[in-house]
């Protein structure tokens, strides 16, 4: 029997309104009752407070396709099984019927010819074996029994395979029973059951008897009332059904898999891991984009997320030589395919197009710097480890994610000292937070000869600004690494490339002036009175330092600096953007 996603959605969803169940549409993919969690990882997360006893306005019994994002596996994206996004179908009592009916209806709709019409010989079961927690679920084996199912076909389990709760570990929860479709295969041993992995069995569905509250403490109290949750993994069940090798074998991937083939003139056997991670990431991308949380790529949380997924799938398009932009045109293959179950993708296209285009070419960027000092990086390294300080300089300098960072490492038969990238991050933080406070009087944490000249720099830079757009410009922050600068400054504006060229201009001309740089400490009102810049004067002491570069710049400052500006070589801008209202960020280079 063939089936298709289409159908298998339609006949789940038809089978229980004939229940009495009401249909109800996808939640958002971010969960609104749980903070815990960046994105909905199962059907029943958005129903959490009715579960719980609060009223459902369509009452006590649904249905519904959700859409989901588990990204726990992304690594294992690639094989032939793993997805980040996925659509679990699923059926609520809420505090209504228990395990009879909801049994019962599973049953039925595995094996009447009306729906999936599964050989019942080809199923199998498990149940809760019981443990001091929770007694063992002999309720529910009785229940196959009498539907009909062989003794041989049930196994009682234990609490790793047959207690289910969301992966917090903390929320409704209770034993659950699953069902299983025998492959066929040979078993791998005599103790081969539904729990091994060996491919035999494979899950198609989870009737989930929340009866349970697992508290933060590990206690567990007993709900107020007797819920069924069940899911079943939409896109796992028809490649079940239909006997496929690979989840991406099934109809869902078929138009995106031959746009890849024609754009990239390659087979997508010959190159199943980047056609694989190109089709789930873009897929999973496209509906946060188009959720109506209004996800956009960033640094943090669910954006951040979203970034390394479109990121890694840009990459892996260009392994398979994809180098044009046509991300557009791969998400539109599936807002096509999915709008008319999820209308939120066709209202929400240009939303999705404009951020995919936008990220498409930050990382571009991104990409080219990271990359060529990446290599340049592994070149005089000895032994097959990036240090930590490494990984953390592409990280820091070029905002290179760590995880490609480990992609390169790794196809370069390189280890990544992810210990050591942990701990300078942390190193980082504690610096900036010192920094931050303004506890930089006793002297600069990093003063190596490069970090100097960009100390250097940030006193050109805002003398530059302030010539441009007038004396009220003031340094907002400002990072310095020894590889680049990040400075922010006030302004309501984005910078033009035009802008930036002028900014640039001017910086460089500075430079080329060879103008020596002097110190003096005065007291405090001294230096204010002479005119001295100071973003932090609060914290200064009586006495200051006060850098002088010529007639270009004075500035209270703890230093140090070079001598003569002569030293700092050519000033680039490598990015300009938003830091917060108001306020922009350059990010730049001496070359
Ligand atoms: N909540 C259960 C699951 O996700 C049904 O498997």
């Amino acid at each position: 029997m063939q089936i298709s996603s289409e159908e298998l959605r339609s006949k789940y969803l038809k089978f229980f309104e004939s229940k009495k169940h009401h249909i109800i549409s996808s939640a958002s993919i971010v969960p609104e009752n749980d903070p815990t969690v960046l994105f909905t990882t199962a059907g029943m997360h958005p129903l959490v407070p009715y579960l719980l006893g609060e009223a459902h306005p369509y009452g006590k019994r649904l249905t519904d396709v959700q859409k989901c994002i588990r990204t726990s596996d992304i690594d294992s994206v690639g094989d032939a099984s793993h997805l980040t996004f996925f659509e679990m179908l699923g059926n609520w009592s809420l505090g209504d019927y228990f395990k009879k009916e909801a049994i019962s209806y599973s049953y039925e709709f595995l094996t009447s010819k009306e729906y999936l019409g599964i050989p019942k010989d080809k199923l199998y079961f498990t149940v809760f074996a019981g443990d001091d927690e929770a007694p063992k679920d002999n309720e529910s084996y009785e229940i196959w029994k009498s539907l009909g199912v062989s003794e041989d076909h049930i196994f009682f389990l234990p609490k790793e395979n047959n207690f289910w709760i969301l992966g917090s570990g903390i929320g409704p929860c209770g034993p659950d029973t699953e069902m299983f479709y025998d492959t066929g295969k040979e078993k791998c041993s005599e103790e081969c059951n539904p729990a091994c992995d060996c491919g035999k069995y494979l899950e198609i569905w989870n009737d989930v008897f929340m009866e349970y509250y697992r508290h933060e403490d590990g206690t567990l109290e007993k709900l107020k009332q007797q819920n069924v949750d069940t899911g079943m993994g939409l896109e796992r069940t028809i490649t079940v059904l239909n006997n496929l090798e690979s989840v991406y074998d099934s109809e869902i991937f078929a138009e995106i898999k031959q746009k890849l083939e024609e754009l990239s003139n390659l087979k997508y056997q010959d190159n199943l891991t980047s056609f694989r991670i190109i089709m789930d990431h873009l897929r999973t991308a496209t509906f946060i984009l188009a959720d109506d949380h209004g996800i956009t790529p960033s640094n943090i949380g669910a954006g951040y997320v979203l970034r390394r997924l479109l990121r890694r799938a840009i990459r892996h398009l260009k392994k398979i030589n994809i180098n044009d932009y046509v991300l557009n045109d791969l998400a539109n293959i599936y807002i096509e395919k999915y709008h008319s179950v999820y209308e939120e993708l066709e209202r929400n296209k240009e939303v999705v197009f404009r951020e995919l285009e936008k990220e498409y070419h930050k990382f571009n960027n991104t990409l080219k710097d990271g990359e060529r000092l990446f290599y340049k990086t592994i070149k005089h390294l000895e032994g097959n480890t990036l240090s930590g300080k490494d990984a953390f300089k592409l990280f820091d300098t070029f905002g290179f994610p760590i995880e490609m960072t480990e992609e390169l490492a790794h196809e370069n038969n390189l280890e990544v000292d992810i210990k050591g990238f942990n701990e300078a991050f942390k190193e980082h933080q504690e610096k900036s937070r010192t920094i931050d406070a303004g506890s930089f009087k006793g002297g600069l944490a990093d003063s190596s000869e490069e970090s100097t000249k960009y100390h250097t720099l940030a006193h050109l830079l805002l003398a530059t600004l302030q010539e441009i757009y007038g004396s009220d410009i003031i340094q907002k922050g400002c990072n310095i690494t020894s590889e680049r600068i990040r400075f922010d400054f006030n302004l309501d504006h984005k910078l033009s490339d035009d802008e930036k060229a002028k900014i640039e201009t001017r910086v460089n001309e500075m430079i080329k002036t060879n103008t020596p740089v002097t110190f003096e400490e005065i007291p405090y009102e001294q230096a204010k009175a002479e005119g001295a810049h100071g973003t932090f004067e609060n914290k200064y002491g009586e006495i200051v330092k006060v850098y002088t570069i010529g007639n270009l710049s004075k500035e209270i400052c703890g230093g140090p600096h070079v001598q003569n500006t002569g030293v700092l070589g050519h000033f680039k801008i490598i990015k300009e953007e938003s830091s917060s209202a108001g306020v922009r960020r350059i990010k730049g280079i001496l070359e």
